[in-house]
């Protein structure tokens, strides 16, 4: 390959045939599968990378940003990019990619996955047959909660709350959400009610959050709004761990605040095993998985590659979270 094509750096191991659109385009050093943190063979190379392709797990942080003087492009493969520092970046002029719409629909999915195991008791109903306590049809046994009529609280009605929404009403859900924009179209089709925070927090039978992390949503669910839930309240997250007050979840779990967690992301990721969250039976925790289904994350490798040769040619990019740069 030429030594002329520009350098970028893969945070991760991905399929090859994900990264297919690639070839030919650039020079591309790729990490490790499991990497953590930005691999020592690819941090020695910043001083020559053009591009990045980063996962939600790897901080493209100040430091890093310092140290390659040449980067004209960082492209997340995620729709969200709290692991970047996207004001650093746009200081510098430098366009920051995600992965918007490919993954709605598979992280909806999950969400209402959760939604459902949770309500339903699906973890302990499960190891209760498996381990021999499924001694007969019990009348009382493993009595979870109803979606029908149940109210269904959303935070943050973007794409992904949208979804959610739409696949509730499905199941006959009443639907409030708390955002700082109103959607006229679920309102007209779903007759979504948009209320106020601590409305919803009140009202929901199911509370599932799907806002951003930012400085505003950092630790939103602490003690204070999880004691304001009903104690039958079933909490969802899918969108990012540091949005709920661990500790807080934990009291409020193992004190009867609310009924349940189901969580799709947890703080720290990935949660040690030896966290206290594991011993509840009443909190569902899976790893991080909403978008992990084969198509959705093809896509979503698709866009960021798609994302990354755009800004290596200096155009303007597909999927660009900070577009001031171009102004
Ligand atoms: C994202 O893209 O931000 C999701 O969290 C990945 O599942």
């Amino acid at each position: 390959m030429s030594s002329h094509l520009p350098l970028a750096l893969i945070t991760h191991t991905l399929p090859e045939d994900w990264l297919r659109k690639l070839e030919g385009q650039c020079r591309i050093v790729i990490g490790p599968f499991d990497a953590d943190r930005l691999a020592p063979e690819l941090e020695q190379r910043l001083p020559e990378v053009e591009g990045i392709l980063s996962l939600l797990t790897i901080p493209v942080s100040e430091e890093v940003l310092a140290r390659a003087p040449l980067l004209r492009v960082v492209s997340n493969m995620a729709v969200g990019y709290d692991n970047i520092a996207v004001m650093a970046c746009t200081r510098r002029g430098i366009p920051v990619g995600n992965t918007p719409g490919v993954l709605t629909e598979g992280a909806a999915d999950l969400t209402m996955a959760l939604l459902l195991a949770a309500a339903r008791k699906l973890p302990q109903a499960s190891q209760d047959a498996r381990e021999g306590r499924w001694t007969t049809w019990s009348p009382t046994g493993w009595l979870g909660a109803d979606l029908n009529g149940a109210t269904l609280g959303i935070i943050g009605m973007g794409k992904i709350g949208a979804a959610v929404a739409r696949r509730a009403a499905a199941f006959g859900m009443r639907i409030i959400y708390s955002d700082p924009n109103p959607n006229p179209v679920l309102e007209a089709d779903l007759l979504a009610m948009r209320k106020s925070f601590e409305e919803v927090l009140t009202e929901s039978d199911f509370l599932s959050l799907h806002c951003p992390l930012t400085h505003e949503t950092r630790g939103l669910i602490d003690a204070r709004v999880l004691r304001s839930m009903k104690p039958t309240a079933i909490l969802i997250n899918a969108a990012r761990g540091p949005i709920v007050n661990s500790q807080a979840l934990y009291k409020a779990l193992d004190e009867g605040w609310i009924a349940a967690a189901a969580l799709d992301v947890t703080d720290p990721e990935p949660l040690p095993p030896t966290d206290p969250l594991y011993s509840l039976p009443n909190c569902l925790i899976v790893p991080h998985i909403g978008s992990a289904t084969r198509r959705t994350r093809r896509r979503m490798a698709e866009l960021a590659c798609e994302n990354l040769l755009a800004g290596l040619r200096g155009e303007r990019l597909p999927y660009c979270v900070n577009p001031e740069v171009y102004q």
